[in-house]
């Protein structure tokens, strides 16, 4: 490299140094409007395809029943087959296809906290397995989406879900929902094939308790297919409403903002140093 190169190398780095340092210190402002159209036109695309998320509740008059079971639904239930429309302690839960992933859903059981349907990819209870759940807050159903993960279900309420409803009497906890699960393989195209989980627990102060399964398929069931006779493996379930113990209050961790803009400083450094190399080879 002559004398003239290496001056001009020195310049670049000295002007690419500046660029990053003023585009770093303002890569925390707002994107260009132009861009968040766009991005907005995209996801405003998307959820014509996947129902809104909206766990507003509204009142559910009448009980679930199993009528439409191995008919239009699968249905699922502890004790097998009992009649979730009659007095007493019957979990029940129902799906019903609408569309390639997405399901209304009947869900009914005994608790003075929640009740909890979960959707899981693995013989194992856990792992960040889907979860849908309906609180009974004061007389008030509150409705969830949530994560199971070692025994603690984490709120994360962006799960596609719409038309809730629910009805909560004494300690019988009713919800119906729209739900559009999640692929169970996300190699497939479409998979609706889980082991299916039913559930209850506390419901204090905000926190959901440590979920009790009183039913957990013994084999993936498809949520689309009411042919399906769901095998309870869990045969020695008490199916008794949720343990009066307190919630213990559990700390989710705050998303952190940091990573984007250390990315997006990482990506830039990236492009000048490539541009640099490419002046180098001039
Ligand atoms: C940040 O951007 C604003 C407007 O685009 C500009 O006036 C300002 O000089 C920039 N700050 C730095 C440090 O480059
Ligand atoms: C946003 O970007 C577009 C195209 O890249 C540009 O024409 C426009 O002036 C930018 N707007 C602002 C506010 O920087
Ligand atoms: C926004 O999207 C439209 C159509 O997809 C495209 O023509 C346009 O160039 C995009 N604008 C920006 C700033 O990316
Ligand atoms: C959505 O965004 C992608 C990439 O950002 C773009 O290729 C595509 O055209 C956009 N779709 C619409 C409908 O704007
Ligand atoms: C569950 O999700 C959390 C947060 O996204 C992640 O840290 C954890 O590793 C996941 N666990 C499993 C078993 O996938
Ligand atoms: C959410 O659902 C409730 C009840 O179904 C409805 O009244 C409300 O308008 C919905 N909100 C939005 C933003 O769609
Ligand atoms: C609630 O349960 C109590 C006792 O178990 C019963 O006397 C009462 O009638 C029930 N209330 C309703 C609305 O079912
Ligand atoms: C399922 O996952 C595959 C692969 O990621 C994707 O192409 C497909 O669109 C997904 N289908 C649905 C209904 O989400
Ligand atoms: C499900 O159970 C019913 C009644 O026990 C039986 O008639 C039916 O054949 C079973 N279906 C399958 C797919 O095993
Ligand atoms: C119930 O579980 C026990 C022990 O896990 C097992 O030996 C028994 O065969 C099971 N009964 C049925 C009907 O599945
Ligand atoms: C159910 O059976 C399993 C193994 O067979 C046992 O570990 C568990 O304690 C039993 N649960 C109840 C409530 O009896
Ligand atoms: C549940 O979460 C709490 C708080 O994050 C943690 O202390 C506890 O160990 C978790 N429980 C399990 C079984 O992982």
């Amino acid at each position: 490299m002559d004398n003239s190169s290496r001056l001009m190398l020195a310049v670049v780095m000295v002007i690419a140094y500046m660029a990053m340092r003023g585009q770093t210190q303002n890569s925390t402002v707002a994107p260009n409007a132009t861009n968040t159209a766009n991005t907005t036109a995209n996801v405003t695309t998307l959820t014509t395809v996947a129902p809104i998320v909206n766990t507003t509740v509204t009142a559910l008059t009448g009980n679930i029943s199993r009528a439409e079971c191995g008919k239009t639904q699968l249905c699922a239930a502890v004790p097998d087959n009992c009649d979730p429309s009659v007095a007493g302690s019957c979990f029940f839960v129902s799906t019903q296809q609408s569309s390639s992933q997405t399901f209304s859903f009947q869900l009914r059981g005994v608790s003075s906290g929640y009740i909890a349907v979960g959707l899981s990819t693995d013989s194992i209870q856990g792992g960040n397995d889907t979860t849908y759940v309906c609180a009974n807050n004061n007389g008030i159903v509150l409705f969830f989406t949530a994560l199971l993960n070692n025994g603690n279900l984490t709120i994360t309420n962006t799960l596609p879900v719409n038309s809730v409803k629910g009805s909560v009497n004494n300690q019988t906890i009713q919800c119906t929902f729209s739900a559009t699960v999640p692929n169970a393989t996300a190699t497939k195209s479409s998979d609706t094939s889980y082991f299916i989980s039913l559930s209850n627990g506390i419901f204090a102060n905000g926190i959901l308790g440590s979920p009790t399964a009183v039913l957990f398929s013994s084999k993936r069931v498809d949520l689309g297919d009411p042919n399906t006779n769901v095998t309870n493996s869990l045969n020695n379930t008490t199916t008794t409403a949720a343990p009066s113990t307190t919630a213990r209050p559990s700390t989710t961790a705050a998303p952190s903002s940091h990573a984007f803009v250390l990315q997006h400083t990482l990506s830039q450094a990236l492009l000048i140093l490539l541009g640099v190399l490419g002046m180098m080879m001039l």
